[in-house]
Order: structure tokens, then C-alpha cells, then sequence
């Protein structure tokens, strides 16, 4: 992975983005061969009329469907296991998934275990399953997670406390159909925290070891877009221009990260979101001015780039200053859109601090690829420095 100059850069999922192109949906089902369709979802968008668009546009092109909207928020293994159920029993032959990364993640999940034996944790880790899951078509809400063009679903099981990404290139959408129009109506909060998240998977991606000519590119471009237009995204409202480039953002910086893995940011997301209960973007957004600060030595030159791809001024400064320019502008963008600052408000103790440590150890794809070398204890620092 690290040798000099070799890479191999994968992007399983096909892509249709823009305004209005959730108007094709009934047209791509029947391109992927689908005939009855699992639609999954989650209450609120039920609730909101963004399932029944989607729905309607299946009555439309007279293609039978079976509505499966109990998606909880950090998703439970329990759930994947009831919607493979009824896929199974209702003969569905694909899965379109319409939500936030909770809802694709699970819609993936629904499709990979419809095909490969056992239970969803058994396929924990990165390319254990080996067969292809029904055809799923992804449609996100939220400028964020990326899980639309991911090779990755982050599974929960709430009774034990844990929680666990589950990839390879099986766990994919066979169509990413992002259509900014669905992402006008997400409310401040959850479009700082996601387009926060984006922000990471971009980022992280960016300075670690793994990183690459293709991924960089889509990172920095990812960035850019961040950097004009996360602040207008969350206080601007329903500009659609703005949330265009959000959602083309979140999924750049996806299909980045695909090849690359992330950082400690993400690392540590796992057990704070399992033990701590904390939103995955909050726990991002909390942690990622502290991760970037001890990152910071361990790639000078990226965070340099940051600053400029942040429009910060750095002509004449030293590259040690440069990099913290980088840093300070991303600082910058997580304070202007009023993200979550302190692990502490969500319940975290000092006494937490050493077993949600050893916990992060354990996402070593993640810590092995973070541009500084990293033990138990630099997390518990990270931590405390975000309490
Ligand atoms: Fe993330």
C-alpha cells in the first residue's frame, strides 16, 4: 500500500448527479434488472413525503414495491436482519435505499447478507464477503457520509455496545442517485455535522499515508467545494446551489477515501457512536480541530495545501506556519456553522478516556494509515484536548 508511486484506485459504484434526476429512478431499476423493489427508509422521511416520492415514482413506471421504513439512526444489526426477511420473504430483487447513511448503510447491509450466509457481523473487516447482494440503487438526504459511493456500512449492535464497518466491493450501491433537491430541507444542525463529516472523509483521506494521485484530486476538489459552500449549505437554507455542491462534495470525498481509508477522527468515531452514543458526524466534528492539531507534524506540506484549498494567505510564511494556517481555517469553518465542540456534553468522563482508547486501537486500518504515528495514549490526549 505504501510502496513508492504504486496505487490502485476502485470505484464500483456508477454515479448520476444533479437536479431533478430522481426522475429516472423507475427507468434505472428496470436498467438494473429489478422488477420488485425493497424501498428502505427511515420514519422521518416517511413522515416527510420523501418516501412516498420515491414510491410514486415506482407506481409510475408500474413497478411493484414493499416499503421497509424502520431504519433507526445508527443502525442495529437487529434491523439488517428484519429487512433481509422481507426481502426474502416478499421476493424482492432490489433494493432502493432513500435516506441518510444510517438508511444506506443498511440498505447495502439488507442486500449483501440477502447473498452471503450468517449474520451481518460475521462480514466485519474489509472484503470478507464474497457474493454480490441484489442490485441497490442509493439515494441520499444528507451531504455527508458518502455511503452512496462507499465500499463501506458501519453496523451497530446496541445490546453488546459495539459497532463495526463492514466493506469490501460487495458492500456497494450498484447506482448512486444524488439528487441535491432532497438535501434543501435538512435543517442547520444536520447539515453542519454531515457536511463536517464530509469534510473528514475528505480530509483524512488527503494527509494520510495511503493517499493517492486519484483520490487527491477528488479530496481537494471535495474541499473546495467544502470551503465555498458548507457555511452557505447551513445558514442559507434551501439555496440549492450551495447544496449541490455539498452533496457533490460528500460524494467525492467518498469515492477519495474508498482507496485510502481515513484517520483517527474516524478511528475514534467507533466507540464514542458504540459506548458514548454520540451521532457519527457530532463525534467527527468534535474531533477533527484536535486530530488535525497532532496530525499536523506528520504532514506539513498537505496542511499547507489545506490553507490555500481554504483560501488563507500564506505566501511568505514558513511551511511549519502554512500548515497551521490549514489547520486554523478548518477550525474556522467548524466554529461558523455551530457544530458540536465537547465530548463532554455528550455524557463523556475523563474516566472514560482509556477503555474508548484501546477500543480505537482496534480500527487499525485506520490508525496505520494516519500521517503520524499514533498509540493509546495520543488518543486519550486527543480526547482530553476535546472534553
Ligand atoms: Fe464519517
Amino acid at each position: 500500500m505504501h510502496s513508492h508511486g504504486h496505487f490502485i484506485f476502485e470505484l464500483p459504484t456508477r454515479i448520476e448527479f444533479g437536479s431533478g434526476s430522481l426522475a429516472h429512478l423507475g427507468q434505472r431499476v428496470t436498467d438494473l434488472g429489478g422488477t420488485r423493489v425493497l424501498v428502505v427508509t427511515d420514519e422521518v422521511l416517511a413522515g416527510i413525503g420523501i418516501a412516498e416520492r420515491v414510491t410514486s415514482l415506482l407506481d409510475e413506471a408500474k413497478i411493484e414495491h414493499v416499503l421497509f421504513a424502520e431504519v433507526e439512526a445508527e443502525p442495529d444489526a437487529a434491523g439488517v436482519h428484519r429487512g433481509v426477511e422481507l426481502l426474502a420473504s416478499e421476493g424482492c430483487d432490489l433494493v432502493v435505499a432513500v435516506g441518510g447513511g444510517s438508511v444506506l448503510d443498511t440498505g447495502k447491509a439488507i442486500s449483501l447478507v440477502s447473498r452471503n450466509p450468517g449474520h451481518i457481523r460475521d462480514y466485519a473487516g474489509l472484503g470478507i464477503p464474497t457474493q454480490k447482494g441484489v442490485p441497490v440503487i442509493a439515494i441520499p438526504t444528507t451531504a455527508g457520509t458518502g455511503s452512496e459511493a462507499t465500499i463501506w456500512a458501519v453496523i451497530s449492535e446496541k445490546t453488546n455496545k459495539v459497532k463495526y464497518g463492514v466493506g469490501g466491493p460487495h458492500m456497494t450501491s450498484d447506482l448512486a442517485l444524488c439528487d441535491p433537491d432532497l438535501t434543501v430541507t435538512l435543517p442547520p444542525r444536520l447539515t453542519a455535522v454531515t457536511g463536517l463529516d464530509a469534510l473528514a472523509h475528505a480530509l483524512e483521506s488527503y494527509v494520510n499515508k495511503a493517499t493517492q494521485p486519484f483520490s487527491e484530486a477528488l479530496s481537494e476538489k471535495s474541499m473546495e467545494l467544502v470551503a465555498r459552500s458548507l457555511r452557505d449549505a447551513v445558514w442559507g437554507g434551501d439555496t440549492l446551489a450551495a447544496r449541490s455542491d455539498m452533496l457533490l462534495a460528500s460524494t467525492m470525498a467518498a469515492a477519495a477515501f474508498n482507496s485510502t481509508r481515513l484517520g483517527l477522527a474516524h478511528a475514534l468515531a467507533m466507540p464514542l457512536g458504540a459506548k458514548a452514543k454520540i451521532p457519527h458526524g457530532d463525534v467527527v466534528s468534535i474531533l477533527l480541530p484536535e486530530v488535525m492539531r497532532f496530525n499536523v507534524v506528520g504532514n506539513l506540506t498537505k496542511f499547507a495545501r489545506i490553507a490555500r484549498i481554504f483560501g488563507e494567505p500564506v505566501e511568505g510564511l514558513s511551511l511549519r506556519d502554512a500548515a497551521d494556517a490549514g489547520v486554523a481555517a478548518v477550525e474556522q469553518v467548524v466554529t461558523d456553522v455551530a457544530a458540536p465542540r465537547r465530548l463532554g456534553d455528550y455524557g463523556v468522563t475523563v474516566e472514560d478516556l482509556p477503555s474508548l482508547a484501546e477500543e480505537a486501537m482496534k480500527s487499525a486500518g485506520n490508525i496505520q494509515v494516519n500521517p503520524r504515528a499514533t498509540n493509546a495514549a495520543d488518543l486519550v490526549g486527543i480526547m482530553t484536548r476535546s472534553l
